[in-house]
């Protein structure tokens, strides 16, 4: 799960390449490395960002007209300087970065080191400069082909070669690479934005496909037998990301200050009041088609999961449709029946998780329609499904997902209201729901107004290290997500829980240090969760309620509400989970956490 870059063909080639690495660090930030030079390979590694490796590597020489750059997120063997990419050959004149698993790099070890090659790290990828040198006779191309037919895993390579000066050579093999090219200039990197402030011409490699890169140009073979491919070069739109905080202290805080505009965004012209309809252009199915669904399967990971889980409701409610709710990573390994009606929705924000990307391509060669619901409509889960339904959201750069978790939940909804209309839903009913949605954004500006409630809030319990959080209904999800939330930006740890399960057996763990979260919806189950309340009240538990508006003032004792809108309670998800975020991110403010790279993770989890 890392990210690559490569430039050949100017001589800026380390600004370039170390920029295009910044771009990366969502795929990981734990280390980072740089090999630079013709005929002479310079290669600098370091153990963290790639801001670290900028000053080391600009505190130096960074001539050369040609690099090729990693930043990683270590999965074998720790983060070190040792263990960053790029890797050499024996030889020091082959220099490889990697992105991928090397699943057989045991016995690929023991095979070189039995003819003498020597390894400097614990990791995998280290084992491919060595191969290559191996089979190097003279050609680039054949000699890295030849290497990575004998790895058994994924990858995504870069390879430069001292005796081929201006060459890169790259491959794809089950990770993402994209060359971009200009008149003189060649680039590689992981993703498109990576590329996009040098050029807009790009080719996408697809598996099992190798180039040859040379200043302005990129020869694409097969790499099982070296024939020549014709590559179609993609015209990307100009550049859309913005790359600055705004202001903001983190991204975190700018993206979920963000909300209104991306609700606005994500419900824009999808709404038609006028005929009571919700329309999703270049969806692929019709109102009558989604009517003959007989079951909705919602696969994703981490937050798009919790999405997911709320969508369920909706669905299930408005439309009649029965919906499962599949972790991606568990999706492909169980055999998962489905039948011919069998709709698939895909929920992913980066468009790259490897374990939903595995799910898309399970789900349709079981023949089964698969929508990506993404917010990369440039990403592999994009680009192999069925139809997409872009979340319009924007770049979501902190690892911690808020604004495309909302989108995705008003994605959902609006889905549930199209399928709802072709089944059992009234047209005054969708036309009602409809005018109500179009109050979101509204909703979301008004928690927004009481960030400085939730931070006086969040930062008298920012001593607490362990907490629950508990909802019923929809907002079970939501307590899910919230806890999700702050766990991974704050450290401390979080459980989420459906209000009824605490006393079936976490409630052991309840005393005066450790805080739950009552997330409550005055008009659904009310009585229920109160009653939950002040059990966790009875074992000292100190309670924080987050409320709409009218939770009942006869309630349980609690010194802590945050008082959001009362709204439909298919949107009351989007109004509590933003207050939740709020919280989060206040919180780990106070305990001094990297907001924006929480240690051990990355944006997008491109492996299994
Ligand atoms: C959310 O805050 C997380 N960082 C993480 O759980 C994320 O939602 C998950 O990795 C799935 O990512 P995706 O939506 O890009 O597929």
């Amino acid at each position: 799960m890392c990210g690559i870059a490569g430039c050949t063909g100017d001589s800026a080639a380390a600004e370039h390449v170390i920029e295009s690495l910044k771009r990366l660090e969502y795929r990981g930030y734990d280390s980072a490395g740089i090999t630079l030079g013709g005929t002479l390979l310079r290669t600098v590694k370091v153990s963290g960002t790639v801001d670290h490796l900028k000053k080391t590597l600009f505190s130096g020489d960074h001539r050369g007209t040609r690099g090729i750059a990693h930043t990683r997120w270590a999965t074998c063997g720790e983060p070190t300087a040792e263990n960053a990419h790029p890797h050499l050959s024996c030889d020091g004149g082959i220099s490889v970065v990697h992105n991928g698993i090397v699943e057989n790099f045991s016995e690929l070890k023991d095979e070189l080191s039995a003819s003498g090659h020597v390894f400097l790290s614990e990791t995998d990828s280290e084992v491919i400069p060595h191969l290559i040198e191996h089979y190097y006779d003279g050609d680039p191309l054949r000699s890295t082909a030849l290497a990575l037919r004998r790895l058994t895993g994924t990858f995504a390579v870069a390879a430069v070669f001292a005796r081929h000066p201006e060459v890169i050579v790259c491959a794809a093999g089950g990770s993402p690479v994209v060359i971009g090219l200009d008149e003189k200039r060649t680039f590689v990197a992981s993703d498109v934005q990576a590329l996009s402030p040098y050029t807009r011409r790009i080719i996408r490699l697809d598996d099992g496909e190798i180039a040859l890169l040379t200043p302005g140009a990129a020869q694409v073979y097969a790499a099982a037998d070296l024939q020549p491919r014709r590559k179609e070069i993609v015209l990307l739109p100009a550049e859309t990301v913005s790359s600055g905080k705004g202001g903001f202290e983190h991204f975190m805080l700018k993206e979920i200050m963000e909300q209104p505009v991306c609700c606005g965004n994500a419900l824009k012209d999808r709404l038609d009041l006028s005929r009571g309809m919700v329309v999703f252009p270049g969806l692929g199915l019709s109102v009558r088609e989604l009517s003959r669904v007989s079951r909705i399967v919602i696969a994703g990971c981490g937050s798009s999961i919790h999405a997911g889980l709320t969508g369920a409701y909706c669905f299930e409610d408005l439309a009649g449709i029965p919906v499962s709710v599949e972790q991606a990573s568990e999706f492909r390994y169980r055999n998962p029946v489905l039948e011919p009606e069998t709709l698939v929705l895909a929920l992913s924000q980066s468009g790259e998780t490897a374990d939903t990307i595995a799910a898309v391509r399970e789900a349709r060669m079981k023949g089964a329609w698969v929508i990506a619901v993404c917010n990369v409509t440039e990403s592999t889960i994009a680009r192999e499904a069925d139809s997409v339904i872009p979340l319009l959201a924007g770049p979501e750069l902190s690892v911690a997902a808020t604004k495309s978790f909302t989108s995705q939940l008003i994605v959902l909804y609006l889905l549930a209201l199209y399928a709802g209309r072709g089944r059992r839903l009234p047209q005054e009913t969708v036309l009602r729901l409809l005018r109500e949605a179009g109050d979101i954004p509204a909703l979301v500006r008004r928690v927004l107004e009481q960030a400085p409630l939730i931070e006086r809030l969040a930062k008298r319990y920012a001593w607490a290290d362990d907490l629950f959080y508990i909802g019923r209904g929809n907002l079970y999800p939501v307590a899910l997500e919230g806890a999700l939330k702050l766990k991974e930006i704050s450290y401390a740890h979080a459980e989420g829980y459906h209000a009824a399960e605490l006393k079936h057996g976490p409630m052991a763990l309840l005393d005066e240090h450790v805080p739950v979260i009552a997330l409550v919806d005055p008009a659904c189950e009310a009585e229920k969760i109160c009653g939950n309340i002040r059990e966790c009240r009875t074992r000292k538990a100190p309670v924080i309620v987050f409320a709409a508006d009218g939770f009942p003032p006869d309630g349980p004792a609690v010194r802590d509400v945050v008082r959001v809108p009362a709204c439909s309670r298919y949107l009351l998800p989007v109004v509590m989970a933003v207050a939740l975020q709020l919280f989060a991110y206040y919180f780990a403010r106070a305990r001094g956490c990297p907001v924006d790279r929480p240690r051990n993770l990355a944006k997008s989890v491109t492996v299994e």
